[in-house]
């Protein structure tokens, strides 16, 4: 069967050692289509977007040490149902006091996501605000292209409208036609910083930062592992883009095999369309993501409706939110999985807020604290325990390590193949511990 969080966590955690783990859920809240659908198409009147927000941190020795968020966005139409991850971004205190393997949790993260249930979100869902007819941010028929995508543009950087009508609704396996195999996929955009969650903590000269080639190669491996875990191997595309490198250079240095088990991966993106298409309608709008707000900034510059995929996506790596020569990446993966996603999370694992306030405000206790010493990130562990206790009379998930310490692989001379090396040279590593 489907594994719980914790045991899926615990498999990754080394033994011996105990963590424990803030999972935040927001509430489902209707919201705009994530791609600007053409203005001609009539597939968007029944297209239903729902968007859900997940916060994962985890702490060991009562310290913050990792934080991860990623929104879920479902899309519920006449032709095929579609769950998307979207990861947001990941990150690390650096004041973990023992070796993780921040990669292999991040991947059961992932995992954890991918298993679960879509008719989960859809039990209690916020619609969108019911907006009046002198309403200047709806989109009419009568509303003009330009003025439409200026509107969108703006939506961008908005989260979800606050809502008027807190009438919820919801869905249930009949509404979506009986069908369990939705299309799942997962996007994110790989750009190396010194904090996104852990605010101050780069000052921190223990924590490990990736530089934008090992970035990518460390999310490569993931969501790889992924491809080649739990997506059915006869039915998905994966796809790395690296924006201002062209497809043959993109494919030699990244795709050639080394990095990747699966045969699936191709240089391009999920999103469809051709380098002379326009970028608008094609280039999906999330929170906080450099792509999104490059397409706002093409709007602002009435640009918007010339600019084609080729000149995006080159004009994209130019930006000045890129630091000289960093390379980032688009990655993405569409497909069916494996095994019916049909896990209900249970209460003990995770944590859904009755409302975005209650989220943010909660989120805010691990993400709004300063880093730059280890007092943060005990304060921000003391603070979150002690308010979900005395306020929810909820804890958090505690969690027992199950991983066996790990064997050191001999250095490899670089002529040899890895697949090449005898297991009898394998060591058992200097400090692993003497079996008690
Ligand atoms: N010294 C030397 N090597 C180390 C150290 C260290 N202190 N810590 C980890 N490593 C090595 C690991 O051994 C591993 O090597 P291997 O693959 O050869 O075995 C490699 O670095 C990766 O280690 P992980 O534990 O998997 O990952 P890491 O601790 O580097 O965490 C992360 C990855 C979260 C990206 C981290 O680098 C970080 O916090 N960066 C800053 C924020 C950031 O850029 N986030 C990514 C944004 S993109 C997005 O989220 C969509």
């Amino acid at each position: 069967g489907t594994h719980t969080l914790d045991e899926l966590l615990a498999s990754v955690l080394p033994r011996g050692h105990d963590f424990e783990l803030l999972h935040l859920q927001d509430e489902p809240a209707q919201t705009h289509d994530i791609v600007t659908p053409m203005p001609t198409t009539q597939e968007r009147a029944d297209t239903l977007t729902v968007k859900i927000q997940h916060f994962f941190t985890l702490f060991h020795n009562k310290k913050a040490v990792f934080a991860l968020e990623i929104y879920v966005y479902l899309t519920l139409s006449s032709l095929h149902n579609t769950k998307l991850i979207f990861v947001s971004k990941a990150d690390t205190s650096g004041y973990c006091d023992i070796k993780l393997r921040m990669g292999d949790i991040t991947k059961v993260f992932l995992q954890y996501l991918i298993s679960v249930d879509p008719l989960h979100y859809l039990r209690k869902v916020k619609p969108l605000r019911r907006v009046n007819d002198h309403d200047e941010s709806l989109i009419r028929k009568g509303t003009s292209v330009e003025r439409s995508l200026r509107i969108l543009a703006v939506r961008v950087d908005l989260s979800p409208h606050p809502c008027q009508n807190t009438d919820k609704f919801y869905i249930t396996r009949n509404d979506v036609g009986g069908d369990t195999n939705w299309v799942t996929k997962i996007c994110l955009f790989t750009r190396p910083a010194d904090d996104y969650l852990f605010i101050g903590s780069s000052k921190n000269a223990k924590k490990h930062k990736l530089n934008g080639d090992q970035l990518l190669k460390w999310w490569m491996k993931i969501i790889d592992g992924l491809v080649c875990t739990d997506f059915d191997p006869n039915n998905v595309s994966a796809r790395l883009r690296v924006p201002g490198e062209d497809t043959g250079r993109v494919s030699r240095t990244y795709l050639n095999g080394d990095l990747t088990q699966s045969n699936n991966w191709q240089v391009g993106d999920i999103f469809g369309g051709t380098g002379n298409d326009l970028a608008v309608f094609h280039v999906p709008l999330f929170p906080d993501d450099p792509k999104s707000r490059f397409i706002r900034h093409l709007v602002q510059e009435n640009r918007i409706m010339k600019t084609n995929l080729k000149t995006y996506w080159m004009e994209l790596q130019e930006r000045q939110e890129f630091k000289l020569s960093v390379i980032v990446s688009v990655i993405g993966v569409e497909g069916h999985t494996k095994k019916i996603p049909d896990y209900l999370p249970n209460d003990r694992e995770i944590f859904i807020c009755s409302s975005r306030r209650q989220f943010r405000y909660i989120r805010s206790y691990v993400a709004g604290e300063e880093y730059d010493n280890e007092e943060g990130t005990l304060e921000s562990y003391v603070n979150v325990r002690d308010y979900l206790e005395l306020r929810y009379s909820k804890k958090l998930l505690k969690l027992s390590g199950t991983r066996e310490p790990e064997i050191r692989k001999p250095v490899v001379a670089s002529t040899t193949k890895r697949s090449a090396i005898p297991v009898t040279l394998l060591q058992p590593r200097k400090k692993a511990k003497p079996a008690k």
